[in-house]
This record gives structure tokens, C-alpha cells and sequence, in this order.
């Protein structure tokens, strides 16, 4: 068992003396009374107490904007990223076997997550130095000689979710680092001991108070932090509830910058022209990659009357195909899922759409073994199914036949959820005429490719409850900052 008993305050690792909650692998292992998760350690379940001390140190780490960190230059902020790029490099066998095993991420899956990550900041830094060479030129207007400089907005509260939870947390706390902020990162309940190799990583490369972590119950700690009114920056992926709270938590909401990843329902439209393996092969990365816990993922298919009965024979023969076992086995994309009690969760989506009418269409289709779900194919699936409206978040794929292209237009007009759509289809015309009523729904319409959110200097956002803010390589450098100006009168 790892026991992730340190954590970082102001500069120094201390060892936590309190209170632990362990830690269940997703992996499995069969005793007389069933299947039982493995204990794989555990990790301080830390208090208000500990969350205001993590805020004070980031706190007088900022120092009101006078702090060592925010009056820093560019240049040499980005010098303290590269070294913790270097240190952070050092710990990536480490974090890719603690992603297979705390999340159940296949092993190549798991490699990817981390190289991104690095590639991640690596392409930051160079958004950073072009975003300072073009803002920092003087610009002579009026008689006024102006120069606009970006600066840190203060304290960043950044929180990743559990099915990214190195890659998602980095792709806010490391721009609103290098910005200038200083922060305090919660890991998620799922994904938490991986922090602990980078914790060195941090001391040794950031000026104390610049980074300091927070583990324990979101819900107990982090409310607390953010009535104190001194989180300037909410940065936060997950579920558009728990967001919800943590902004209405703020005492002057109108002062707190934001940016969140949250829910979405992404569809998938299957025109009848479409390729139909091609549309296949797209949907079931888009709806199983990681097995469905993705909020990029495709989560409800519409196809045409005329080609649903060849869709669904090609994709249930294409579920067949796919690997089942553990993370580290080769050629293997569906896992156990981490989150408890999920496979019961999916279990009720199915039994509920099957009262209504729908039936699983492939074999096994819903099928529990211990944290396993072996992939459920719906259909036909109705609005009057809670798997029409629901994020499921798992390999759960709701198909719903349509006659009229406004069906599944109408369907993302009322959803709650703005983030991605994937169309299928050849005639050139009838795609492009389609764009903009769709766009106008989403933030991305992918054509003839699954939904996703890479390459990541692409803008990646969504509407409605779906997401608050741009994250991309650049985008986010001016989400974690203030644009200002420096104006003199040219005598
Ligand atoms: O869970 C949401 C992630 O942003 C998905 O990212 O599309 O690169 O897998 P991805």
C-alpha cells in the first residue's frame, strides 16, 4: 500500500499526522463473498483548518500582487517551469503506474495522459514568449505611449477530475502559475496518490507558498475556502453542480474569475449518406475510449431510419472486438471503472430504458463482473429514458433512430449541455449548410470524427452548463490573467 501521508505547505513537506481515507483500486480480486477492491493506500483527509492554512500560505505568497512570484518576469517565471518540467519528467513510471491502478487507465492510455501533460507545458511556454513579445510592444495612440502587460489575477484554486486527473488538473494549474498566481491544488478523490511523486517536484522548483495541496472531502474543504472570499481564481473540471456550489459559496461572486470544464452530452448524427464504418470506427473510440469516462465523449447516437439496422450490426461486432481486461494488459481499452458503486449506476440506466422499450442489442451487452461493465448498445432509445438526458459517463451508448435532421438538432437545442457535436455524412453541401445551426449549439462540430478535445491548441469550451472560460495552450494563459496597461504621455 502506498500511504500518501505528505503533503505541500508553504515551501515545505510536511507528514501528515491525522486522519487517512483509503484509497480502493478499481482492480479486483475474488474472495468467497464476491469480488473486493484492492486497498492500494491512503491519504490525509484533511480539514477546514488545513484548507485556510493552505489558503494563508498562498495568500502571503501573493502578497497582494507584491509577492517574489507575481512581480517576477516572464522570463524567469518560465525558467521555474522548465525546472520543474525536468524534475517532473523523473516521475513518470511512477505516475503511469499509479494512473493504471487508481483508475483503471490502460497502460498506453496512462503514458499518453503524461506525455501530453509535458507537451502541454512545453507548448505553454512557447504561447507564453510569443503572447509577451506581441503584447509587450509600445503602442503610440493620441500622444499617449501605451504598453499592455498581463498580470496574475491572485490566489487559483485548481481542481482536476478524476478520469484526467494529471493532465486536467495541469491544464489549469500550469498557466495560472506561470501567469503569475499562486495556487493550491485539491487532486481528486480518485487520481490523489499520483500527486505524491511530484511533490518534490514542486518544492524544489517554485518559491515556497507558490504551490501548495489540499487532499480530503471536496465537499467538507472546499466551501470553506471559498466563503473566505480570498480565492480569486475557481478553476475547476467536474460536475456543473458541485461548480455551482462552489461559486455561490464565494461571498462576491462578481470578483471570482472562472474557468470550468463541466458536464456535457455530446451526440454523434449519422446522416444516411454517411460512411458507415468510418462512422462506426469513430463512434465507438468517441463513446468507449477509457470507457466512456470522457467529458469529450460521445454519449447519445442519432442515425437515420434508413442505415440504423447496418449501423448497430457493425457496431455491436465492433464491441465485440474490443479488449477487456486490466490497465496494464496489452491491446486492452475497457478496464474496471473506479468510481463506486458505477456499475450499478449503468445497471439502472439500462433496466430503465429496457421498461421503455429499448433493448440491449449486443451480446453481454451490460454484463457486471466485479468493477467491470462490458458496454451496453441501446436502442431504440426514446426521450422518455433517463439515458436521453443523462451524462452517463461509462460504456453505456444510447442509439436513437431519426427521419428528420430537426430531430436531433431539437435534441441539443433544449439540452442543458453545449459542448461537442459529431456529423457523419459525404455531401459536402448538405454538411457545410449544417455548421451553422449546429455551432450555434456547441463549441465544436466535428465532421466525420469523434468528438474530442486535442490537439490542444485548439480551443476547448462549451456552452450552457457545459463550460465557463477557453482552455487551450493559449487561451488559458489569458484565462489566468488580467490584460493592463502601462500609459505615458509622449513629451
Ligand atoms: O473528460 C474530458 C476531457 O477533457 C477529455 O479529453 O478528449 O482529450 O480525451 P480528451
Amino acid at each position: 500500500p502506498l500511504h500518501q501521508t505528505d503533503y505541500l505547505l508553504n515551501g515545505e513537506i510536511l507528514a501528515w499526522k491525522g486522519e487517512v481515507q483509503e484509497v480502493l483500486s478499481p482492480v479486483c480480486f475474488a474472495t468467497s463473498g464476491g469480488a473486493v477492491r484492492q486497498v492500494l493506500g491512503s491519504f490525509p483527509l484533511m480539514g477546514e483548518k488545513e484548507a485556510m492554512a493552505a489558503l494563508d500560505a498562498a495568500v502571503t505568497a501573493y502578497d497582494s500582487g507584491r509577492g517574489l512570484w507575481p512581480t517576477m518576469s516572464v522570463a524567469d517565471r518560465i525558467t521555474h517551469v522548465q525546472e520543474f518540467i525536468w524534475r517532473m519528467k523523473e516521475t513518470r513510471d511512477e505516475v503511469v503506474k499509479l494512473l493504471m491502478w487508481e483508475i483503471g487507465k490502460p497502460l498506453v492510455e496512462s503514458r499518453k495522459e503524461f506525455d501530453r501533460t509535458i507537451d502541454y507545458m512545453v507548448d505553454t511556454i512557447d504561447a507564453l514568449k510569443e503572447l509577451d513579445r506581441v503584447s509587450s510592444r509600445f503602442v503610440i495612440e493620441q500622444g499617449i505611449i501605451g504598453q499592455i502587460r498581463r498580470a496574475p489575477l491572485g490566489v487559483a484554486l485548481s481542481m482536476g477530475p478524476y478520469n484526467y486527473p494529471l493532465n486536467e488538473t495541469f491544464t489549469t494549474l500550469l498557466p495560472a502559475l506561470i501567469m503569475g498566481n499562486t495556487t493550491i491544488v485539491k487532486p481528486p478523490r480518485h487520481g490523489v496518490l499520483l500527486f505524491q511523486p511530484l511533490l518534490r517536484a514542486f518544492r524544489d522548483s517554485f518559491p515556497p507558498g507558490v504551490v501548495n495541496t489540499l487532499y480530503g472531502a471536496g465537499r467538507q474543504i472546499t466551501p470553506p475556502l471559498m466563503a473566505s472570499g480570498k480565492v480569486d481564481v475557481l478553476a475547476f473540471i467536474g460536475s456543473s453542480k458541485a461548480a455551482d456550489t462552489l461559486q455561490k459559496a464565494h461571498p462576491r461572486p462578481h470578483r471570482l474569475r472562472v474557468s470550468l470544464g463541466l458536464e456535457a452530452k455530446n451526440p454523434a448524427i449519422v446522416l444516411p449518406d454517411a460512411h458507415l464504418r468510418l462512422a462506426v470506427d469513430e463512434c465507438i473510440a468517441g463513446s468507449l475510449a477509457f470507457n466512456g469516462q470522457r467529458c469529450t465523449g460521445i454519449k447519445i447516437i442519432f442515425v437515420h431510419e434508413n442505415v440504423v439496422d447496418e449501423f448497430l450490426k457493425l457496431f455491436s461486432r465492433a464491441i465485440g472486438n474490443l479488449g477487456f481486461g486490466m490497465p496494464w494488459e496489452c491491446a486492452v481499452s475497457l478496464t474496471p471503472l473506479p468510481e463506486t458503486d458505477k456499475t450499478g449506476y449503468l445497471t439502472e440506466l439500462v433496466k430503465d430504458a429496457e421498461r421503455e422499450g429499448a433493448e440491449v442489442i449486443n451480446e453481454a451487452g451490460g454484463m457486471v463482473n466485479g468493477t467491470f461493465f462490458y458496454p451496453a448498445l441501446l436502442y431504440p432509445v426514446n426521450e422518455r429514458m433517463r439515458v436521453y438526458h443523462e451524462e452517463q459517463f461509462g460504456p453505456v451508448i444510447p442509439v436513437v433512430p431519426f427521419k428528420n435532421i430537426e430531430d436531433p438538432i431539437r435534441y441539443m437545442v433544449e439540452s442543458p449541455y453545449g459542448q461537442q457535436v459529431s456529423l457523419f455524412g459525404r455531401d459536402r453541401k448538405q454538411l457545410s449548410a449544417l455548421i451553422d445551426p449546429l455551432v450555434n449549439q456547441v463549441c465544436r462540430v466535428n465532421i466525420n470524427s469523434q468528438c474530442q478535445r486535442g490537439p490542444d491548441i485548439f480551443p476547448f469550451t462549451g456552452r450552457k452548463d457545459s463550460a465557463v472560460g477557453t482552455l487551450s495552450v493559449s487561451d488559458a494563459l489569458r484565462a489566468f490573467s488580467i490584460r493592463t496597461l502601462v500609459a505615458a504621455k509622449d513629451q
